[in-house]
């Protein structure tokens, strides 16, 4: 271990982001009664220009109006390369009653867009003597936040959790893509050539690989929660089920929805099975009976385990741990 301890992300489950337009207050109550565990209202790029000012109001009132249970309220303002962002933050933390849990910041290229909203909101929360600290979470999905990811991570002590922004990262990368999120079909290898002169096969690959790595990398490092974005084809649950599977393989904790259909699946996919729970309690009691006899590694099942065993066990026991109290 590094002389470093890694810190421990936010102890909140953050299975399913749903996302909804700050200019449909219609579906406010909608995203309220949902299973979703974090709800994002947007005044970002789900919102026209020319709805935005109508829209923040509409999010002041539905923030102090409905009732948001025990759920992580977000709301996601628009980019600091616009004239919105100042009064979102400024209005938001003005008029709404403290249950407001987070900012989200889009397009992150560096630590001073962090430090620079930090600044803003530190003031007015000393101003109005607020006991509640707002929180930040992040969206990674331009070529600078991908290539400041880490100084991102740790910009703000109000950091909480960073997502993967697949449409936006595609453009601002210029990949010849216009879908969000998910299977690129030109992105394969091509088998090698057969004797048999038959057709070869395509083994599609992940574009999405190295940023979600980079992220939860960052994530890990500085205690945050790593998440991955959207999911554009609402009509397609396995090709969301198949992005998601990828995602918490690599060791993020969730996923946005922009449907409703989406939520169970990103729930499904991001609580640990009772399958995988339990076989990470067997490893856990294998470990507790090796250290009995002085053994660092033994077989369960017909496979090593060692202590580093224990660790891998550990995560799955605790996300479900924390889910079930959640
Ligand atoms: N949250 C909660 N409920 C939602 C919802 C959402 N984001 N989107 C749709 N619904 C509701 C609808 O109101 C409808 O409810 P009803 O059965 O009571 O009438 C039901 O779910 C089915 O909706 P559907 O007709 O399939 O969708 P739509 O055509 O109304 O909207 C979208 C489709 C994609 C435009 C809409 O889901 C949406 O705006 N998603 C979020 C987009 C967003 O926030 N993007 C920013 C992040 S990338
Ligand atoms: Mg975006």
């Amino acid at each position: 271990m590094s002389f470093t301890v890694q810190p421990q992300p936010p102890a909140r489950p953050n299975r399913c982001q749903l996302f909804g337009p700050g200019s449909r207050p219609e579906l406010f109550e909608k995203m309220a009664k949902s299973a979703a565990d974090v709800i994002n209202l947007d005044l970002e790029d789900s919102v026209a220009p020319d709805d935005k000012v109508e829209a923040r109001k509409n999010v002041i009132q539905a923030i102090n109006d409905v009732d948001w249970g025990r759920k992580t309220l977000s709301v996601r303002i628009n980019g600091l390369d616009t004239p919105y962002w100042v009064r979102d933050v400024v209005d938001l933390m003005e008029q709404t009653n403290g249950r407001l849990d987070l900012i989200m910041i889009p397009k992150a290229g560096n630590a001073k867009d962090v430090y620079t909203v930090d600044a803003v909101v530190s003031a007015i929360e000393i101003e109005k003597r607020r006991d509640k600290r707002l929180g930040f979470e992040v969206i990674i999905e331009t070529a600078a936040g991908l290539a400041h990811v880490e100084e991102i991570a740790a910009s703000s002590p109000r950091m909480q959790a960073m997502s993967i922004g697949p449409a936006d990262y595609a453009a601002f990368m210029g990949m010849q893509t216009t879908a969000i999120g998910g299977t690129q079909s030109n992105y394969y290898m091509l088998e090698d050539k057969r004797e048999d002169g038959g057709e070869r096969a395509k083994h599609y690959a992940d574009p999405w690989h190295y940023p979600t790595v980079a992220i939860v990398a960052a994530c890990r490092t500085h205690g945050l929660l790593p998440v991955d974005g959207p999911f554009g084809d609402f009509s397609d649950p396995d090709g969301f089920r198949a992005q998601a599977l990828r995602s918490a393989t690599l060791g993020m904790v969730g996923k946005w929805a922009i449907h409703p259909s989406q939520i169970e699946l990103a729930n499904e996919v991001f609580t640990p099975s009772e399958e995988a729970v339990s076989r990470a309690r067997r490893v856990l009691e294998a470990m507790e009976e090796a250290k009995k006899s002085g053994a660092g590694a033994v077989a369960l099942d017909g496979k090593l385990i060692d202590l580093a065993s224990i660790r891998q066990a550990e995560v799955i026991v605790k996300q479900a741990e924390m889910i079930a109290a959640g």
